[in-house]
């Protein structure tokens, strides 16, 4: 894997704490937080606005040469628009020419759902105007870093923060909508299409976006099962895909929202003449955000997630701590499938992690061998598709650090650096000594 860009990924609410430091406004995960929706919040979190010197020299450290982070919409643009905030922006300035001493490449994304609650007050990602904000935000960033970023993702994951966000309202800004949630995701899109030309006019190389996915497979070869596979892989995948890769909608499930009395008409009433032109800009890569499969049957029904772990003597075996089974294989299959169905020229893996608790034994150390089984399984199951064609250029961890997993709080732990939230000490894990190994064996 000679040239492939290893990476480790975080994001701003997760990770920076630092809610009221340097003119930073309020987002819609402050409000969710403080409407106690969430066992812990992002105030302090892992205090990365105050340590990111530490977390750049730990970076150095594990020798990757990419980090995937995002920036606070509301540290530049405190109002979502408007006036803009040059502390926010510093912050940023310091924290890409702190990585570029140390030879390690930002892949700054702008959007990981953290929306100015200004915006969110005047209808969020429902109103066509937050559209106009994002450009706005995105030329903003573009020309304060534009001279020294190459690569940036617009948005993180749509399909969560419109869905989790707008139809089931567990996470911020918590609204259950479907109206709401087709319009959210339409704007989102449609941000994301008129962002990639943006970013290139200020000096950006390379934009893509970070797609999540839901590998499904039917539990059964019945026709229903089969049937209802189909329907929540156009729910949960290629509602987002296909508009992005020139496609449209796929017509199947506009068909069935319209069937199922979620709107009325011939398309979804925020999707305007021109905007799908604009959504498929091409984009220089694919992030792939990959963490599990799932198996559909009609009787669970065909727009849930919930998957449970399954009784037993060991309900965790062969699960991470979310409770998500561990299916590497069915990575190698959809990294395939997008080769096939959607071609981008180059994907890379943005996100890919697993959940373990493991803490720092008496020696110090934090022996999380199930997170090194996991994300050697899924190193191998990226090799296995570049080696037979498929143009996957880098594979980022989810994550560098253990941080605010959203409504799960902190007990949640993604990192492979283990963070105490008491006092903030960081201690690097035995996957963090794996990973480091790993890549130094690649570039041999
Ligand atoms: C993804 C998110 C990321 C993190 C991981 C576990 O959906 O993009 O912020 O929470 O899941």
């Amino acid at each position: 894997m000679g040239d492939f860009v290893w990476g480790a990924a975080t994001s701003a609410y997760q990770i920076e704490g630092g809610r009221f430091a340097g003119g930073k406004g309020e987002s819609i995960w402050d409000r969710f937080s403080d409407s106690g929706r969430m066992p812990e919040s992002g105030d302090v979190a892992c205090d990365h606005y105050n340590r990111w010197e530490e977390d750049v020299a730990l970076m150095a450290e594990l020798g990757i040469d990419a980090y995937r982070f995002s920036i606070a919409w509301t540290r530049v643009l405190p109002d979502g628009r408007g006036t803009l905030n040059q502390a926010g922006l510093d912050f940023y300035d310091r924290l890409v020419d702190g990585l570029l001493t140390e030879g390690i490449t930002p892949y700054p994304t702008l959007y990981h759902w953290d929306l100015p609650q200004a915006l969110e007050d005047e209808g969020g990602w429902t109103n066509r105007a937050t559209v106009d904000a994002f450009v706005e935000y995105a030329e903003a960033v573009v020309g304060r870093l534009g001279d020294r970023v190459t690569n940036w993702i617009t948005h993180n994951e749509p399909w969560v923060a419109t869905f989790l966000g707008h139809l089931e309202g567990v996470f911020a800004p918590g609204r259950q909508s479907w109206t709401d949630a087709l319009a959210a995701g339409h704007h989102i899109l449609l941000s994301h299409g008129r962002a990639v030309p943006a970013l290139r006019a200020g000096g950006a190389d390379r934009v893509g976006i970070a797609l999540d996915c839901r590998v499904a497979f039917p539990a059964s070869e019945s026709t229903e099962d089969i049937a209802a596979t189909r329907h929540f892989d156009g729910f949960r995948n290629r509602w987002f895909y296909d508009p992005v890769f020139g496609k449209g909608y796929p017509a199947d499930m506009v068909a069935a929202y319209r069937d199922r009395g979620r709107f009325a008409g011939d398309t979804i009433p925020a999707n305007r003449p021109g905007d799908l032109d604009e959504i498929a800009a091409p984009v220089d890569f694919l992030g792939l955000n990959y963490y599990t499969s799932i198996p559909i049957s009609a009787a669970r029904g065909d727009e849930t997630e919930d998957t449970g772990v399954p009784a037993g003597p060991n309900p965790l075996e062969g699960h991470t701590e979310m409770g998500w089974p561990i299916t590497p294989d069915a990575l190698t299959a959809f990294l395939h499938r997008i080769d096939d169905e959607w071609s981008p020229s180059s994907i890379y893996i943005t996100e890919n992690g697993a959940s373990y608790s493991t803490g720092v034994d008496a020696n110090g150390r934090v022996p999380d061998q199930e997170r090194i089984d996991y994300l050697d399984s899924h190193i191998a199951a990226v090799a296995t598709a570049r080696a037979s064609g498929v143009p996957v250029d880098g594979y980022f961890v989810w994550s560098l650090l253990d941080n605010l997993e959203w409504v799960e709080g902190y007990r949640q732990r993604f990192g492979m650096i283990h963070v105490d939230h008491g006092t903030g000490t960081r201690t690097p894990k035995d996957s963090y000594h794996w990973y480091r190994d790993r890549i130094k064996e690649s570039r041999r």
